[in-house]
């Protein structure tokens, strides 16, 4: 008895070891231009890939062959050096607010395959080891959405799935490939029954962004990465063809904070009503929401406010948040803990048997990781009871 039992133990070490050199389960960061900033070599393991954000996509419709400069706000090299050997490095191309280099490259086939060969060129130049394509979003509700309605990208549905062909043909089948796609079903015009699969078929992984999932948009108080919301953003990518091993789930390592009305708060603080946080004209933000890093210092004008968020606040086991109403400014503060950050693993990671996990942003949980290392822990312990099985 005592002897199978130690051996069971030391078999559950052996793996733990193994899987800690070797995860298979994908662990993703973003290395964003506003926060470069890498732990040691103890903190950042095991990150398998890291993904460089951002390189406009305007630089990609050029003439081919006109330029070999990709301005990126830290060289790829430099970046990889960073990083443990073996860490796969990506430069993600877009992100919010610049998707007009999408909509000019993805138009025709010639202006996709002019946009394809760019990108091989930038790889081949840069020494990434792959591409992210962060379109917010192919078909429209980007930042440009009351400038540019909807209707008139109504042919980026169809056009986004050969887009992706067409650049992964210019990269071949050994460079890696990926897309950073929305946490929210009505943003998720451009994925179909029809062409996920399409998409897949392109791709090695898919980064669902299941964050920012209460935004500006909204008029009432949400989790804006809650474990229930998350679940309906990931589900709507299987239900639709994506293999489930293929899919991330997204991380966001900063708060958010939304200021709401007061009365209809008070008994019932989620759910509640914020009156207007966009224009609806201009969809010019109004001023009355507001996000930081964990890396940075908060905002002076709600500084009293989070630091009451950070004593008081609470989990809602419902949807799956970590909240806090403030009833004295009326400000609503939606954003994850570490020990929420471990939740995820057993609740969304393990329920719907994900490939992988990635962070919006390494840089912004600095300087204490604590986000970081309850992420990196969840990982370890997934790889190993997956090589248990
Ligand atoms: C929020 O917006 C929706 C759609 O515009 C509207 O039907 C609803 O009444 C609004 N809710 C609140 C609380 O303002």
């Amino acid at each position: 008895m005592i002897a199978s039992l130690s051996k069971l133990a030391l078999v559950g070490l052996f793996t733990a070891t193994m899987t800690s050199a070797a995860a298979p389960i994908r662990n993703i960061m973003y290395l964003t231009g506003q926060h470069p900033f890498v732990p040691d070599s103890t903190t950042s393991s095991p990150i398998t890939h890291v993904a460089m954000a951002f390189m406009s996509p305007s630089f990609f419709n050029r003439k081919e062959g006109s330029s070999s400069e990709w301005p990126l706000f830290m060289p790829v090299d430099e970046a990889r050096s960073k990083f443990s050997p073996g860490t796969k490095v990506l430069v993600a191309i877009g992100g919010w607010g610049d998707s007009a280099g999408f909509d000019t490259g993805a138009y025709s086939d010639e202006s996709r395959a002019t946009f394809a060969r760019n990108v091989a060129a930038m790889v081949e130049d840069t020494g990434a080891d792959g591409v992210d394509i962060d379109w917010e979003y192919p078909g429209g509700n980007g930042e440009d959405w009351k400038k540019i309605p909807n209707e008139a990208r109504a042919w980026q549905v169809a056009a986004y799935p050969k887009f992706l062909a067409e650049i992964r043909s210019a990269l071949g089948p050994d460079k890696i490939m990926s897309a950073a796609v929305p946490g929210l079903p009505h943003d998720m015009i451009a994925f179909t029954p029809e062409t996920v699969p399409q998409i897949m078929e392109s791709l090695d992984f898919l980064n669902v962004m299941a964050y920012d999932l209460m935004n500006r948009r909204d008029n009432v108080t949400k989790h804006h990465t809650g474990i229930e919301a998350s679940l309906t953003a990931v589900r709507a990518y299987i239900d639709n063809g994506a293999e489930p091993d293929k899919v991330n789930l997204g991380f966001a390592f900063y708060a958010k904070y939304f200021r709401t009305e007061h009365e209809p708060c008070v008994d019932n603080p989620i759910g509640c009503p914020t009156g207007l946080l966009e224009d609806p004209v201009t969809g010019e933000d109004l001023g009355r929401a507001g996000a930081f890093a964990w890396r940075d210092e908060v905002p002076y004008e709600v500084q009293a406010s989070f630091e009451r968020a950070r004593t008081k606040g609470k989990y809602d086991q419902r949807g799956g948040g970590w909240y806090y109403w403030d009833e004295e400014e009326s400000i609503w503060w939606t954003y994850d803990t570490p020990e929420v950050v471990a939740k995820k693993f057993p609740l969304i990671m393990e329920q719907e048997n994900l490939g992988g996990v990635f962070a919006w942003g390494l840089g912004e949980d600095a300087p204490k990781w604590a986000h970081l290392r309850a992420l990196n822990a969840g990982v370890r312990r997934l790889a190993s009871s997956k090589e248990e099985l």
